[in-house]
């Protein structure tokens, strides 16, 4: 039985996907929470409705302080996959090194481009300003980069030229929500191959 726990700091259309499909897999994964570093997003009243744990862990004192609650929250959890989903903060090295698992840190990350394209903040909005007549979504490994950790699946999906922004974005989500909760089920049955080191 895998545990696991997402990461969201917003609207948490991604953890309801990742919620399903573990409550789908229930006699080989528990999604035992969501945690978050805002009060009250979008994302509570989701994980709420899908009668999963929400934890608010925000930063009280500085990001030191609200790392080390969130690894304890992890280990008293005994979560063995972190997923980010939204999660707006960038988790720090020291962070990665003492969430580990056998010298892994297993925290997985969805980024809406196609990596190393658009890393960071708006990349729908960035791919979409490029004008590329495509774009897609990336899964890949947390390492103490933005976004530049080893990739573990891509999909692609079109822009067309008569898209608004909000069409673009509907679209990749779209995508985000079949790929990300296809990855967990890679997990779960250990189908997933794990850097043996971190590269950036
Ligand atoms: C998604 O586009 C995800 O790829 C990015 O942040 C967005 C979160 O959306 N990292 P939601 O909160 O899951 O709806």
């Amino acid at each position: 039985m895998k545990r696991i726990a997402i990461m969201a700091s917003g609207n948490g259309s991604n953890a309801e996907a990742l919620i399903k499909k573990a409550q789908v897999l229930r006699e080989h994964c528990n999604c035992v929470a969501v945690i978050s570093d805002k009060e009250n997003p979008g994302v509570k009243l989701r994980a709420q409705t899908l009668n999963t744990e929400f934890y608010s862990l925000p930063i009280k004192t500085n990001k030191v302080e609200q790392e080390k609650e969130l690894l304890v929250l992890l280990n008293e959890l005994q979560i063995d996959w972190l997923f980010l989903a939204g999660y707006m903060r960038i988790l720090s090295a020291n962070f990665l090194q003492n969430f580990s698992r056998n010298a892994f840190s297993p925290v997985i990350n969805i980024h809406p481009s196609l990596l190393p394209k658009y890393r960071g903040k708006d990349a729908y909005e960035q791919a979409f300003a490029s004008g590329d007549s495509f774009s897609g979504i990336s899964v890949h490994f947390v390492d103490d980069g933005v976004d530049t950790g080893p990739i573990i699946a891509q999909e692609e999906f079109p822009r067309l030229k008569s898209d608004s922004l909000e069409d673009f974005k509907q679209r990749g989500l779209a995508v985000e929500h079949r790929l990300y909760p296809q990855v967990l089920e890679d997990i779960i049955f250990d189908r997933l191959k794990i850097p043996e080191k971190k590269s950036r």
